[in-house]
């Protein structure tokens, strides 16, 4: 299968990443999401993503962030997706959306166009069921910051094809990355035991049996991790951990999936980690 264009549905966090990424790899890009002026700071984004991270194509030659933005289209139009070849979903975290979107990208994508889904947790096989394609979807779960991860786990739904999964391992060894392919279930194998573990650890901070910079320091210098689950939890996105721990309580039915209530609190409150420039920690934005 021939993929040289791809859609990009969703400018936050990981639809940046992902465009980012693609472009960098030689691929067309149209990217996709509800308004101008978050369109307009995902092509700020990648700017200073390009500049800071440097990127060389494989005759080692510097890529600058014009040459990598002149292969983004940025539009708030689902229009321009009619012609993609393969189509990277990342919208959020809310079942209901997702379903509009799938809907939506199944009547104007075209019919051989295979659809990956970022989702944390959300199923592929429900995924697929919104469209009448479900041979051709498939969970591509990215890890953040996505150009700098070279891995990504891939889900095998239901329905999903062999020749949607071969061809989508080729279309991530053309962006780089390796993959391992699992099947279908809510949360799948990462985040199914991740987001247990943030949420545990919020709840220490919530009974105050520690703080969270002393949480994230028992894990990085007696465990050995890079990052602390608190750490790890603003990088991905406070609101993004809540609503995949809602899609586990719901999907299993399972208490031990029940969100911290600080957790809910400081949503509510628009501490949504690094992108609000306020979470368990502050940045600068
Ligand atoms: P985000 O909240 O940063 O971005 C979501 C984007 O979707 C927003 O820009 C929003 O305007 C856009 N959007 C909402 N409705 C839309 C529609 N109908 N059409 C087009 N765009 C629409 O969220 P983030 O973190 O980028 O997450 C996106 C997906 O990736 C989620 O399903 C999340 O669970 C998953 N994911 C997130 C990771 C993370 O570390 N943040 C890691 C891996 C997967």
């Amino acid at each position: 299968m021939n993929i040289e264009i791809v859609g990009v549905i969703g400018a936050g966090v990981m639809g940046v990443g992902v465009a980012q990424n693609l472009a960098q790899s030689g691929f067309q890009v149209v990217l996709v999401d509800v308004s101008t002026s978050i369109l307009e700071h995902a092509r700020q984004e990648i700017t200073n993503n390009v500049r800071f991270q440097g990127f060389f194509t494989k005759d080692k030659n510097p890529l600058s962030p014009e040459q990598v933005l002149e292969r983004i289209l940025f539009t708030t139009d689902y229009q321009a997706l009619k012609t993609v070849d393969y189509v990277v979903e990342n919208v959020i975290e809310k079942w209901p959306v997702k379903q509009e979107v799938y809907t939506l990208l199944d009547a104007i994508c075209p019919p051989t166009a295979i659809f990956a889904a970022n989702t944390s947790a959300i199923s592929i096989t429900r995924i697929g069921s919104a469209t009448q394609r479900a041979d051709k979807v498939i969970g591509m779960h990215f890890m953040n910051p996505v150009p700098m991860k070279s891995m990504v786990e891939v889900i095998r739904g239901f329905h999903t094809s062999e020749e949607t999964i071969e061809a989508s391992r080729s279309f991530l060894q053309r962006m780089g990355k390796s993959c391992v392919v699992v099947n279908d279930s809510p949360g799948f194998v990462s985040n199914r035991v991740l987001m247990l573990t943030v949420n545990e650890a919020i709840f220490l901070v919530h009974e105050q049996v520690a703080k969270a910079e002393e949480v994230d320091r028992i894990f990085k210098n007696c465990f050995g991790h890079k990052m602390g689950p608190l750490e790890t939890a603003d990088l991905i996105g406070l609101d993004t951990i809540l609503y995949s721990l809602d899609v586990l309580y719901e999907s299993f039915n399972d208490s031990k999936f029940r969100p911290c209530p600080l957790l809910k609190k400081m949503v509510d409150a628009g501490l949504h980690g690094r992108k609000s420039g306020r979470g368990f920690y502050d940045y600068p934005i």
